[in-house]
This record gives structure tokens, C-alpha cells and sequence, in this order.
């Protein structure tokens, strides 16, 4: 068995010697410009072109991480990139929930429990106490209740508040109030509206890009937090500064952005409302995900079917 392993930015060397000890016996190598000689499996992150593109015996391609958007971009821009009959298997969770979960709990109860506005009062050497908002209206809405969103939102509603996600299909999660539609719709308004702490954990598809725009600000409760944890295409940047400048949004802590690393001079630096984290909030665990690939490498060649198998015309 041929597999062609690609992680940009990162010695593959820790990665080969993991997955040949997950798949004995496979003849293992890392993508170079120029190869073009047949594989079995791709594992990959962020591929070129000439890597997939008419790449002989695949039989499937695993993406290193839970988003499937970069790869479905490559296709739509090169119709044909992706192989026909290889399914494209992502990452489901293999240890990013849990990340997720912490990442989100955090900026929560920093929010809830105004610690933003304590490390403000200090820079300004001030001593004085703030009522926390009340629990019991601090509603969290989670965009995106799949294998991560589904997990964060029962994290959040441990804390006590109430919680509600919304998906494109009907949910029942328990604890967990569920809305479910079109991004435009009346359930999302619905979904939207009183929300202190909108999350956001969409997959990045032609539906959802521009979904955290004024509108949708618009619907929350007003001084509204915004966390996003996605992607960056989803924010309408522009808007969400208006957003702050105006007191719709109280907040936001963003991990992801339009072009990454965000440029020096993008105006979110300069926003003391903004908190920036560097893609950080879930990242790629090397053992989980070579556990999981593996399992499903054996899976396959059992010919058995694998989860987790994106379905390309949703995007998702
Ligand atoms: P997932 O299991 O595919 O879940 C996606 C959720 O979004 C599902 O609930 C889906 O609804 C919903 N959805 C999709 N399109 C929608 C639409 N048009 N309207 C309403 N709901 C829609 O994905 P996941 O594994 O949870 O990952 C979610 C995203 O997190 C990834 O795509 C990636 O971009 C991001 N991520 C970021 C990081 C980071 O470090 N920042 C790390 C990992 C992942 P249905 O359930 O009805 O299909
Ligand atoms: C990271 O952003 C991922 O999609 O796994």
C-alpha cells in the first residue's frame, strides 16, 4: 500500500514514523514537487493541485483537519482536481472537541464574568467590583452543531446557561435548544434572537460565507459577544467593526480570519474589543489523527464503508 503524506510547514518526520507504526507495512513518503507516481491514500493538509490532480490509484484522501475548505476551493477553481471515485474523509473530532470546548468555555465565562472588563480597570489601575451578567439570561447560540459544535454546546450549558444550536437538519441534543434551517430563515432569527454569546462553528461553504454580517448582529441581544472559531470568510469584517463602534456587539474573540496570519495593518489589531488568537482554538493532534486515519485505512481495505466521507456538492 502507496501513501503520500503533505502538512505544510511541519517536518513530516514524526508523522511518517507514527503512521508506519499505524500501517505496517505501508511504503510511506512525503510529497515532493514533481511526484506524480501512483498512491493508494493521500493524507493531507492544504494540498497543491499537482499533488491530487490525476494522481493514479487513489482510493481515498485524508484531510488533516475537520474543514474541508481549502480542498473543495482547489476543485471548484480546477474542476477535476479531486479524483472521482476517492472519497474525501475528514477529521471528525480525534481531540479537537475537547480544545474547542475549552477555547469557547473560556471566552464565555470571560464575558460572563466581565474578567475582559477587570483587565481594562487594571491597565487603568481601577478597583471596583461588577455585578456578573446573570446566568440565566446569558444565552449562548452555537452556529453548527456537527461532531464540534455539538460537543462545545453541551460543554457551555455545564456552566449554566442556557444554550441553543442550530444546524441545516433537525436536532435533538439534550440540554441544548435546537433550531435548524436556511441561514436566512425565521428559525434563524428565531435561533438568533436574545443571544448574548453567538459561537460560531460552520463549515465554510458557498451558503454559509458572510453569515456573521450586520444582519445577523442585528438580531442579538443588543451589546451582543461574538466568538468565532470557524473561519474567517464567514465574518463580514467591515461590519463587524461597525458592529463594535455602534454597541450592537459588546465584544468578539476571533480565532480565524479572511487571510491568515492577519495582516499587520488589518484594523482588528487595533480594536481593543478584539481579542485575536493565532488559529489555535482546535488544533490537529498527530497521535489521534494517525489513530483515526489508520482505522480507516484498514476499514476501507476491508471494503468496509468509513464516517466522516464529505459530502462535495454540500460542501461539508
Ligand atoms: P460538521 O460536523 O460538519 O458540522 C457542521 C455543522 O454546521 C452541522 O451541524 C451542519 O448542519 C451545520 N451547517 C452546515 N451548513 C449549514 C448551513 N448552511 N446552515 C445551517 N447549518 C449548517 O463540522 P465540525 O467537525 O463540527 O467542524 C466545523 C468547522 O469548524 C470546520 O468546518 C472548520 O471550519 C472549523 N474548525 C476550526 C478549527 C480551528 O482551529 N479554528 C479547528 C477545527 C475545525 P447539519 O448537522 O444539519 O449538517
Ligand atoms: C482547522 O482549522 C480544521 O479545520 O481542522
Amino acid at each position: 500500500m502507496k501513501v503520500l503524506f503533505h502538512l505544510p510547514q511541519t517536518d513530516a518526520s514524526a508523522w511518517l514514523h507514527g503512521l508506519a507504526l499505524a500501517l505496517p507495512g505501508a511504503e510511506l513518503r512525503e510529497w515532493q514537487p514533481g511526484d506524480d507516481a501512483p498512491a493508494d491514500f493521500a493524507i493531507v493538509w492544504k494540498p497543491p493541485r499537482e499533488l491530487l490532480a490525476a494522481r493514479a490509484g487513489l482510493r481515498a484522501i485524508f484531510n488533516l483537519g475537520a474543514g474541508v475548505d481549502a480542498i473543495l476551493a482547489l476543485e471548484r477553481e480546477h474542476p477535476g482536481t479531486l479524483p472521482k471515485d476517492a472519497p474525501l474523509v475528514r477529521l471528525e473530532d480525534s481531540g479537537m472537541a475537547q480544545q474547542m470546548s475549552e477555547y469557547v468555555m473560556h471566552a464565555v465565562l470571560r464575558y460572563q464574568r466581565r474578567f475582559d472588563e477587570y483587565g481594562l480597570a487594571q491597565a487603568r489601575r481601577e478597583w471596583h467590583g461588577l455585578a456578573p451578567h446573570p446566568r440565566d439570561t446569558f444565552t449562548v447560540g452555537v452556529l453548527g452543531v456537527g461532531v464540534l459544535g455539538a460537543q462545545v454546546a453541551r460543554a457551555v450549558a455545564s456552566l449554566g446557561v442556557p444554550v441553543r444550536g442550530f444546524s441545516r437538519s433537525a436536532k435533538q441534543l439534550d440540554g441544548i435548544d435546537t433550531y435548524a434551517g436556511e441561514l436566512h430563515g425565521a428559525q434563524f432569527d428565531a435561533f438568533l434572537d436574545g443571544v448574548k454569546v453567538l459561537v460560531n462553528l460552520l463549515p465554510a461553504t458557498p451558503d454559509t460565507i458572510d453569515a456573521l454580517n450586520a444582519r445577523t448582529f442585528s438580531k442579538l441581544a443588543r451589546g451582543a459577544y461574538l466568538v468565532n472559531v470557524a473561519r474567517g470568510t464567514h465574518v463580514v469584517d467591515r461590519d463587524l467593526l461597525d458592529a463594535l463602534a455602534g454597541g450592537t456587539l459588546s465584544a468578539a474573540t476571533l480565532d480565524v480570519f479572511r487571510d491568515e496570519p492577519l495582516a499587520a495593518e488589518h484594523p482588528f489589531w487595533r480594536e481593543p474589543r478584539i481579542t485575536i488568537t493565532p488559529h489555535c482554538s482546535a488544533l490537529t493532534l498527530r497521535d489521534e489523527a494517525i489513530a483515526q486515519i489508520a482505522d480507516k485505512i484498514a476499514a476501507l481495505s476491508r471494503g468496509e464503508t468509513v464516517s466522516g466521507v464529505v459530502d462535495t456538492e454540500r460542501g461539508y
